[in-house]
């Protein structure tokens, strides 16, 4: 199969365009992705979901529990799939990204063990693993829903750049900017130089794609990502595949490299 970005950029423009909404700051961003998520769950109960770590979902987290607790949203039978992981990290390490999920939402949201799926980072057998994941998604229905973050190099989960759309549960190499970037989240911490991650492709089966960006910084990630050509340079740029599958949510200061704005 030709596998050049044209290729692909022919098939997108066959398809819906992503479905953007621009809204003023993080909150309504965050209460917009609080409804995306309330309503995949109301629809299906069950429903496996997967949640971003890093900074813009926190306010996210916050909301869904604080929904679950109001009596609004009932999170107990939803499967949450871990995005990614440091490669040979467990969850229970300081420094692990699901340790980040599980102190900020499975916790507080009182989520079961049987409702979390841990990405196999500490496997003996990471291809066999990263296959086996794979199926578990494939046996929980397959994905309905996938809330992401943009990485500042373009990364979606831990596709790094090179990322090809095709790709699945696999283990990649960490690019010193992003190792960077996740060091700030444990005070400055070593962080392994790899790392698993659902692929682009395992994404973009998803039933639903949501992603939520915020702030002045990602100004020009996000313009490549929606404006640009698509290319395993900007990985997140081949979430257009999705078509209308996609939605994206960013607050005005991560909108403001769009052109027209
Ligand atoms: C991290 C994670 C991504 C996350 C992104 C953005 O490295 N692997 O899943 O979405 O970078 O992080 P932040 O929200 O802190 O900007």
């Amino acid at each position: 199969m030709d596998m050049t970005g044209e290729y692909f950029e022919e098939q997108a423009a066959s398809l819906e365009p992503p479905v953007l909404h621009v809204v003023a700051d993080y909150d309504a961003m965050t209460a917009r992705a609080a409804d995306v998520v309330a309503g995949v769950v109301r629809s299906r109960p069950t429903a496996a979901i997967t949640l971003p770590t890093g900074s813009t979902p926190t306010g996210l987290y916050r909301e869904l529990i604080a929904r679950a607790k109001q009596g609004s949203l009932d999170l107990s039978r939803m499967q949450l799939f871990c995005l990614d992981e440091y490669l040979g990290r467990a969850p229970e390490d300081e420094v692990s990204l699901t340790r980040m999920l599980i102190d900020e939402f499975i916790e507080p949201a009182n989520l079961s063990e049987e409702q979390v799926h841990y990405i196999p980072s500490t496997a003996d057998n990471p291809r066999a693993a990263a296959d086996a994941y794979e199926n578990e998604i494939v046996e929980a229905g397959g994905l309905d829903l996938t809330v992401l973050g943009l990485g500042p190099n373009g990364h979606i989960a831990f596709n790094e750049p090179g990322s090809p759309p095709e790709s699945r549960t696999r283990v990649v190499d960490l690019t010193a900017e992003s190792r960077e970037q996740n060091s700030a989240y444990y005070g400055g911490a070593e962080i392994p130089a790899q790392a698993m991650t659902i692929g682009i492709g395992t994404i973009l089966a998803a039933r639903r794609i949501l992603m939520i960006v915020s702030g002045e910084s990602k100004a020009g990630m996000v313009r490549q990502m929606l404006e640009g050509p698509m290319t395993s340079d900007v990985p997140a740029s081949w979430l257009r595949l999705a078509g209308s599958r996609y939605e994206v949510i960013l607050d005005e200061a991560a909108a403001s490299g769009l052109s027209g704005r």
